[in-house]
């Protein structure tokens, strides 16, 4: 489900990603929007949540598949790691930054401005 809201006086496409419910506590899911090719990595940290794209920038892996603590997720490929606010690389083999995209909660549903 996609809807559009004005923010700002700027169009803004929000796109569905979850109900709150579908991301472990302290975890880490993959959810494929509709009409992207690529799977989205949504976080929960100590209750607030987070989206960044899901496949690792060192290798051809989902995130998703890999342990999150804290705020740092490891790649379950070779260890590498990221900040899931930020997307900042952490830990090498990982030195390019994930992309990160907002969250918007709206009752218990998740969505975010996907480009
Ligand atoms: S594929 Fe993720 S650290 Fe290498």
């Amino acid at each position: 489900m996609a809807i559009d809201n004005r923010m700002g006086g700027k169009m803004e496409k929000r796109i569905f990603l979850c109900q709150k419910s579908a991301v472990p506590a302290n975890g880490v899911v993959q959810v494929c929007p509709e009409g992207r090719s690529d799977g989205i990595a949504v976080y929960d940290v100590e209750g607030k949540y987070y989206a960044t794209e899901d496949m690792c920038t060192h290798g051809m892996v989902a995130l998703s598949g890999g342990d999150l603590e804290g705020a740092t997720i490891f790649c379950p490929l070779h260890g590498g790691a990221f900040d899931v606010r930020t997307g900042e690389a952490l830990e090498k083999p990982c030195t390019i930054a994930l992309k990160t995209f907002q969250i918007f909660e709206e009752g218990d549903a998740l969505y975010s401005a996907l480009d």
